[in-house]
């Protein structure tokens, strides 16, 4: 009776050993999984664009120059309008935009991104200096969107 007691105490003992193994693998892969997320990864390749491409006129910061380039942290129009902000990115824009209760009569032209660099763009911009979108832009989304 006394070594039934003890061998069962043993094997009680040895799998409680291995469940905690078991858990602890998982739970780091989760965290690696977590930095290297294709979303993460599109903001960071973003952030090249944006500042090779975009800082000069919207600024290091986001914020634009007054009277001349519009605000994109914070930006109503970048936040309510995702569809027309991709299609400025894609193809330009012209003429009269109100953001942010101001008005911008300018030109922005065309820079030839690809599909993918114009989604990492705004990964970047929508996902910085306070801008929040949980939603991804992806290639496709930006393929689906015509001039
Ligand atoms: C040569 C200056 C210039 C460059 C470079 C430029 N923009 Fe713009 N951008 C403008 C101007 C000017 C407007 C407003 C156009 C209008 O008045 O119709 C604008 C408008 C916008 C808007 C919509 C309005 C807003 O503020 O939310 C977005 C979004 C935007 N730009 C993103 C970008 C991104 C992303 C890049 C880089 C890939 C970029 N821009 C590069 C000048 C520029």
């Amino acid at each position: 009776m006394g070594k039934i007691c003890y061998s069962l105490l043993l094997m009680i003992l040895l799998l409680g050993c291995n469940n905690t193994k078991q858990q602890a693998v998982p739970d780091q892969e989760i965290t690696k999984n977590k930095i290297q997320s294709p979303f993460k990864l599109s903001i960071d390749r973003g952030a090249v664009v944006y500042k090779n491409l975009c800082s000069q006129c919207h600024r290091p910061n986001g914020k634009g120059i007054a009277n001349n380039y519009p605000p994109l942290a914070g930006s109503n129009w970048l936040t309510q309008k995702r569809l027309k902000s991709i299609r400025a990115v894609k193809y330009g824009l012209k003429g009269a935009i109100v953001v942010n209760q101001k008005q911008y009569d300018g030109l922005m032209s065309p820079m030839g991104l690809s599909n993918m660099q114009v989604a990492d763009v705004m990964n970047f911009t929508m996902n910085s200096w306070g801008n929040k979108q949980k939603e991804m832009v992806t290639p496709n989304e930006v393929a689906s969107v015509k001039k």
